[in-house]
């Protein structure tokens, strides 16, 4: 017998207003074509103001303990990915234990951009397999929002605002890759790279600061490390392409998406796709895609799926489930 880590309750909140592509095109040089073509985005989400990041994870979370069937005392531990608390401290995590009534437990937010919550998810799954929680609330949630430069066209048409959540509890395994739950985790960062996706402020050196990215750098990084990175964490549960229902990936680009499912082997059928509705959500995209991919029928109890991300560190990594 072995412990495993396993979804108990899932959800997601995206804010009321939508924002369709056509819009960026009345004050940027830009089109509908352009960002549908060279990303797959038609539409996202942003937070009205005042709206906070841990607004939206509070909703997510409230969303994933209702399908858990639990209550927030019923939770060890948050763990919240997000690169856009609301304050510098303390931890949006630390806000949402508020929010949710939580008076027992802990609460901590993890900073891995893109992959955030690729991140948040193996430290849960840690935490529970170490003994330290039975139950991990694990939230993305971001307001990119706050942090576009609106007059570069190159980046402000592609990010979005939301939250997804997970409900994780402790469940007896045989220690297979037949078990529910999280079966392998595979991390990476490389910190060389600082120089193609950056937020140009920050704390210690002075204001907010806005997103910068190169894109095609980071898009060729993306598409030369997630294939790998989901294969690894396979092959360290003894997984091959074959045996996986649901690739479940970051939701940058429709054509990173696509090249990494051709890599991997997997047809479209088997990838579950949201980008065109969230836009990049950031820590958010997965554990979004994960409740909308419930909620459309696409992800049954069960299905083995493969997530994976990459961001600003670079920062990467892939998890492999049991549904
Ligand atoms: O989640 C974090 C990780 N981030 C990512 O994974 C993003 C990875 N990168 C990408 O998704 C793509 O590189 C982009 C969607 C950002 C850009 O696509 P691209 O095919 O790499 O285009 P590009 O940056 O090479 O730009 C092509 C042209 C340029 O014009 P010139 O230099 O060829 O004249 C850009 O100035 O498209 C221009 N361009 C635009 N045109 C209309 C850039 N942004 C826009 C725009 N509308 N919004």
């Amino acid at each position: 017998m072995s412990i495993r880590a396993t979804v108990v309750g899932v959800g997601h909140y995206l804010p009321e207003r939508i924002v369709e592509n056509a819009e960026f095109a009345e004050t940027l040089d830009t089109s509908d074509e352009w960002i549908r073509s060279r990303s797959g985005i038609e539409r996202r989400h942003f937070a009205a103001e005042g709206e906070t990041t841990s607004d939206l994870a509070h909703h997510a979370a409230q969303a994933a303990l209702k399908d858990a069937g639990l209550e927030a005392n019923d939770i060890d531990a948050i763990v919240l990915a997000t690169s856009t608390a609301d304050l510098t401290f303390p931890s949006a995590a630390t806000m949402v234990q508020a929010k949710l009534g939580m008076t027992r437990g802990f609460a901590f937010d993890v900073q891995a951009v893109c992959a955030g919550f690729i991140f948040a998810l193996s430290n849960a799954d840690a935490l529970i397999l170490s003994g330290q929680a039975k139950r991990v609330l694990v939230i993305g949630a971001e307001t990119f929002s706050r942090i576009m430069d609106w007059q570069d066209r190159g980046t402000c048409v592609l990010f979005g605002d939301g939250a997804g959540a997970l409900v994780l509890e402790a469940q007896e395994g045989s220690g297979t890759n037949a078990d529910r739950g999280i079966l392998a985790t595979d991390l990476n960062s490389d910190g060389r790279h600082k120089d193609i996706l950056y937020v140009d402020g920050g704390v210690s050196t002075h204001s907010t600061g806005h997103l910068r990215m190169q894109g095609k750098e980071v898009f060729r990084h993306a598409v030369e490390k997630l294939a790998k990175t989901a294969h690894t964490a396979m092959d360290k549960i003894g997984l091959t392409s074959d045996q996986v229902d649901w690739i479940v990936p970051h939701q940058a680009n429709i054509r990173i998406i696509a090249g990494t499912a051709k890599k991997m082997g997997l047809p479209m059928d088997n990838v579950v796709v949201t980008v065109q509705d969230h836009g990049n959500t950031s820590a958010a995209s997965i554990p979004l895609a994960l409740s909308v991919g419930k909620q459309r029928g696409q992800i049954k109890p069960g299905d083995v799926i493969v997530s994976e991300a990459i961001g600003g560190g670079l920062a990467w990594g892939a998890v492999v489930l049991r549904w």
